[in-house]
């Protein structure tokens, strides 16, 4: 119950700000994780494919220099690149431990279900646990452990939650083990705007569908009364801030009523901002692992260099006892 009035709380100051802003955090219902699981397959959408090309690649020579006996994976979701990683971990039989973190069981448990099919050898201990709180996972697994924060959740933090998460999660990290980041690149030589920006303005519109999902979802749950087709999608990447912003847009003045909170009014053309995703370099991700106490030791590109992988360990003298 209390929980319910911060959130209204919250809600209710997002959409008092300039521009107005609804926390991203309602986006992953189960319509909304379908709806994304659909962006991963669309054309526009380089971003999975590129890092699966990407994993598949360095697999073997990763898994061979880091000898992981457990995998733990933060907002697992199906799993499906996992399996290039398990694939490496668990060939000739070798015994392996995965643990795939998640705040929504359901698809977890289902999950963990096929990979113990999947792969004989390996133990599946899934944990159900909010990783933007920059929870760890309960049981320590067994080392070396590989931690990985895969797709390109970490953009869709601000730098300084970023931060606060990567410390947070890597915080059980020893010697040996390494956390394992992707993060989707800015534009540059071989990186076009237009391609940017595309992937999240998708032709078949499905991006739009994933971003008014959001006002149904605050309705359902808050009990406003947004109406979905009173908006626009919009999505750019905006360059001084390295980042693309996805907005919804008033296609014509308008209130909303919040329960127990302030008439919300929109102006024609007014956004309302959903979600941020955050483009990295070299650079950036590297003082992105330092400030989480973390230190740099590989870096990998795609082909096509839109997207990168990085591979942090514990700076010497740092990590806990
Ligand atoms: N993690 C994904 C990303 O940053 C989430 C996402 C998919 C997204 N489509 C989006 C975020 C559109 C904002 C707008 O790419």
């Amino acid at each position: 119950m209390r929980e319910r009035r911060e959130e209204l709380d919250e809600l209710a100051r997002g959409l008092a700000r300039t521009p107005k802003t609804v926390s991203s955090r309602y986006i992953y219902d189960e319509r909304g994780s379908e709806l994304f699981e659909a962006i991963t397959r669309l054309p526009e959408y380089y971003l999975t494919r590129a890092e699966r090309g990407l994993l598949t690649r360095i697999a073997r020579g990763l898994i061979g220099e880091v000898q992981p006996r457990a995998l733990v994976e933060f907002g697992a979701g199906s799993a499906r690149k996992t399996r290039i990683l398990l694939s490496a971990m668990t060939e000739g039989g070798r015994a392996a431990v995965y643990v795939p973190v998640d705040v929504s069981e359901d698809f977890m448990f289902d999950t963990a279900r096929r990979l113990r099919d999947e792969y004989p050898s390996l133990k599946v201990r899934p944990e159900v646990a909010d990783m933007t709180r920059g929870l760890r996972p309960a049981a320590r697994p067994p080392a070396p452990c590989i931690y990985a924060l895969l797709g390109s959740t970490i953009g869709n933090f601000t730098h300084e939650e970023a931060v606060r998460m990567v410390a947070g999660l890597s915080s059980g990290m020893r010697d040996g083990d390494v956390f394992l980041l992707g993060a989707d690149l800015r534009p540059g030589p071989g990186k076009s705007l237009e391609s940017l920006e595309a992937a999240y303005n998708d032709a078949a519109g499905v991006t739009v569908e994933f971003n008014r999902n959001l006002l149904r979802v605050l309705n359902a749950r808050f009990g406003t009364d947004f109406d979905p087709s009173r908006f626009r999608h919009r999505a750019w990447y905006d360059a001084a801030n390295t980042r693309i912003e996805m907005h919804l847009e008033a296609l014509s003045a308008h209130a909303v009523a919040l329960p127990g909170g302030p008439v919300i009014s929109f102006r024609e053309g007014e956004t309302l901002r959903t979600e941020i995703s955050c483009k990295y370099n070299r650079a950036a991700v590297s003082s992105l692992l330092e400030q989480a106490g973390l230190e740099m030791v590989r870096w990998w590109t795609d082909e096509g260099c839109r997207f990168a992988l990085a591979l942090g360990a514990v700076t010497s003298g740092g990590g806990s006892p």
